[in-house]
């Protein structure tokens, strides 16, 4: 059975307090009303990792990067390493989100360093794909993202790409308030699964859990969680505030 996921992404937002301060108020509303089989993650900004590691029952709560280096170590200023996010405590990296690809042309090449790199480090990658508005417009959707999982987790082996899990993000949903609908997402979520299973067999694809991301709320949660294919939500806004998160965690 696969798993169920609400995984916070926090983007560049709070301060070290603040992160703290959040972390502790989402480990406390989970512990007292969460959902016990829900696999809660939190995707942190790299500065805030252990001490949120330290806030929280990782027990309960799993805390993510939201990035690594292209590289293992070396000469490369300001960057971090899947090394340095494990040693954290952090157990996750998200990978490939659409605001990384677009602000700071991540491409499949640079991608599947990273991939390698953070399951080398026994992290799980959170793995984004989804495609631009001109393209759900063109009703190409299906043929774009099958192409980003091809030039990337597709060239994995089935035991490593077993350890993955996938985030669908329409990027015309990511922060404009405009959810796919509940159709949309179980369309796409099928056809990812569908396209896991021609490559890698019924097994694997029936036992990664997809996530949906892209303006989930509390009050749409519950209606896109009770679609076949959709395991749980990759959130954004709605992550950096307790209640709001927990109220998606209570989707299922
Ligand atoms: O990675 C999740 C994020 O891109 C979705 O953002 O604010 O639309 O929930 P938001």
């Amino acid at each position: 059975m696969r798993k169920k996921i609400v995984a916070g992404n926090w983007k560049c937002n709070t301060n070290l307090q603040e992160g703290i301060e959040l972390a502790k108020a989402v480990d406390a509303v989970v512990a007292s009303e969460g959902a016990d089989d829900v696999v809660v993650v939190l995707g942190t900004p790299f500065t805030h990792l252990t001490k949120v590691v330290e806030s929280v029952n990782t027990e309960r709560i799993g805390v993510s990067a939201q990035n690594c280096a292209a590289e293992a170590k070396g000469a490369f200023t300001g960057e971090v390493s899947a090394e340095m996010v494990k040693s954290t405590g952090a157990e996750y990296v998200i990978l490939g989100h659409s605001e990384r690809r677009e602000y700071y042309g991540e491409t499949s090449e640079t991608l599947n360093k990273k991939l390698a790199l953070t399951l080398e480090n026994g992290l799980t990658p959170i793995y984004c794909c989804g495609e631009p508005l001109e393209i759900r417009e063109a009703e190409t959707q299906n043929e774009f993202v099958k192409k980003q999982l091809e030039e990337t987790i597709f060239t994995l082996s089935p035991d490593d790409f077993k350890k993955l899990i996938i985030a669908y993000e329409p990027i015309w949903a990511i922060g404009t308030g405009k959810t796919a609908t509940s159709e949309q997402a179980q369309e796409i979520h099928a056809f990812i699964r569908s396209t896991i299973a021609e490559k890698f067999g019924e097994e694997i694809a029936e036992g990664v859990s997809i996530l949906y991301g892209g303006s989930c709320k509390p009050s749409n949660a519950k209606e896109l969680f009770a679609n076949k294919d959709v395991d749980g939500g990759l959130i954004g806004g709605a992550s950096l505030k307790a209640e709001d998160f927990l109220g998606i965690i209570n989707g299922f």
